[in-house]
């Protein structure tokens, strides 16, 4: 079951041009969120229920939750304005997480915002023992590093080793994660986890897919409602038909998605 509450905003604060990062006391949703997971945040005061916005679970911090979004339209405009001490209604943990427990020597590949849930995934993984690649693609590094300091604050450079690779040659590899990921599954095959634009997400399962890796990906769909009713979520499924991302998702077993018709 999922709870809905009033979260008090914690700290919110811009971690790379027009990307925040929010925390939010929420000790019910702390408590059960599983990486890979999202939460629906209504930003407005007011009812006004299509400002509800499905976000990505980024991580938890004791009896916090935090997210990492950025402003592309009024309901984040909203967010971004949203002060210390102000309460948000939230509710979640919602949709299936990411599978952590029979992942072998995770490779998490992270593109753009995509990162979001794989940081949350490395904590996790790290907190059961577990040694992981995290690999992060973007466009460019230039004002990301307040983001990127709270991945080494927040992770554990004992169990989690930071990739990078960037477009602009601005950080790590000059190229696309693909590259890094073609790399490391060379040197160390294991169980792939990733989430970002719809073409990265197909390129990295095909790359799981030549090395014998099982990959999970997390599946960027418009959400309305979030909870299954709208049918705006709707993916292709390669059994044909669709499946509901905010249901049977967001994360899903590559080979279950029919990338041909996405
Ligand atoms: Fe409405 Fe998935 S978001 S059915």
């Amino acid at each position: 079951m999922s709870a809905s509450l009033r979260a008090k905003v914690l700290a919110n604060r811009p971690v790379g041009p027009g990307v925040y990062l929010i925390t939010l006391k929420a000790p019910a949703i702390a408590a059960k969120a599983r990486p890979g997971q999202f939460v629906m945040l209504r930003v407005s005061p007011g009812a006004e229920p299509l400002l509800a916005r499905p976000f990505s679970i980024h991580g938890v911090e004791g009896e916090s939750v935090l997210v990492l979004y950025q402003v592309v339209g009024r309901g984040t405009r909203l967010l971004a304005q949203a002060a210390e001490g102000q309460e948000l209604v939230m509710w979640g943990p919602l949709g299936r997480g990411f599978e952590l427990s029979g992942a072998s020597r995770p490779v998490l590949v992270g593109g753009g915002m995509g990162i979001a849930p794989l940081a949350f995934a490395a904590q996790r993984l790290s907190e059961m023992g577990q040694e992981t690649s995290l690999l992060y693609g973007m466009a460019g590094a230039k004002g990301f590093e307040p983001l990127m300091e709270t991945f080494d604050a927040r992770l554990d450079p004992e169990k989690v080793t930071l990739g990078y690779a960037s477009e602009d040659g601005s950080i790590g590899l000059k190229g696309l994660v693909t590259a890094l990921l073609k790399e490391t599954l060379a040197q160390k095959p294991g169980a792939v986890l990733t989430c970002g634009p719809t073409p990265m997400l197909k390129a990295v399962a095909t790359l799981a897919r030549e090395h014998g890796a099982k990959c999970q990906v997390s599946l960027e769909a418009p959400m309305a409602c979030g909870v299954g009713a709208c049918l705006g979520c709707a993916i292709p499924a390669a059994a044909g038909g669709y499946v509901r991302a905010c249901q049977e998702g967001p994360v899903m077993d590559a080979e279950l998605v029919d990338w041909g018709r996405m």
